[in-house]
């Protein structure tokens, strides 16, 4: 499986976030990061429903929307009307993955869940085989341009080690090309990165970097 990268619009410009979604459009990105945050699950507030919206009508990249926001199940099939191909919600958020996971794939989008860093590989190995992605968060979610932990990828292998064939193994928060190929080597086929694409000064050479 080749690796998909998918940059995070947090790092965009928001007042020229269709020119800065066209700019890794064209560099090649294969998807595109949309990080949802609700002021509640993390300490941040993003971009909701209508941006999501507006963004499916400037481009036919994939959207890839990080859900960091309690309650997830209430605001899916608004998010899969907005137009998301792939929705992750976060472990932490939710009691019924099952529930939640079948109400994605009805509505045609991947089903993707996201754990935080404190949330160990051994506690969502069961859910698995009903999901399109893992994303493993590399940072605590909520800001971009943090450091990297190392740690944290180090879940990966025993991921990768129980996941079926196709599942997609992302990563997110400190990706550059150096810590890219740590997660890749431990298993990750998709890597989210917002500041080392965008604050890089060249978006074309970043996004090839985290390729090879
Ligand atoms: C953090 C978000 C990330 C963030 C990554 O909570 O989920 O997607 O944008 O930003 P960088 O790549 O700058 O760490
Ligand atoms: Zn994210």
């Amino acid at each position: 499986m080749s690796i998909i990268i998918s940059p995070s619009i947090l790092s965009a410009d928001f007042a020229n976030l269709e020119r800065d979604i066209k700019l890794v459009e064209k560099a090649g990105a294969d998807w595109l990061h949309i990080d949802v945050m609700d002021g509640h699950f993390v300490p941040n507030i993003t971009i909701g429903v209508p941006v999501v919206n507006s963004i499916r009508k400037v481009t036919d990249m994939p959207l890839d929307v990080h859900l960091m926001i309690e309650n997830p199940e209430k605001y899916i099939k608004q998010f899969a009307q907005a137009g998301a191909d792939i929705i992750t919600f976060h472990y932490e958020a939710v009691d019924d993955i099952e529930h939640i996971v079948n109400l994605i794939k009805s509505l045609g989008v991947k089903a993707g869940m996201s754990i935080k860093p404190a949330t160990a590989a051994q506690d969502i190995l069961q859910y698995l085989p009903i999901l399109d992605l893992l994303l493993v968060m590399t940072v605590e979610p909520g800001f971009g341009g943090q450091k990297f932990m190392q740690d944290c990828a180090e879940k990966i292998p025993l991921i990768k080690e129980k996941a079926h064939n196709n599942l997609i193994i992302q990563v997110d928060g400190g990706i550059n090309a150096e810590t890219a190929r740590i997660c890749t080597q431990y298993g990750a086929n998709s890597l989210v990165a917002g500041n080392y694409i965008y604050k890089s000064g060249d978006i074309s050479y970043a996004i090839s970097s985290l390729r090879n």
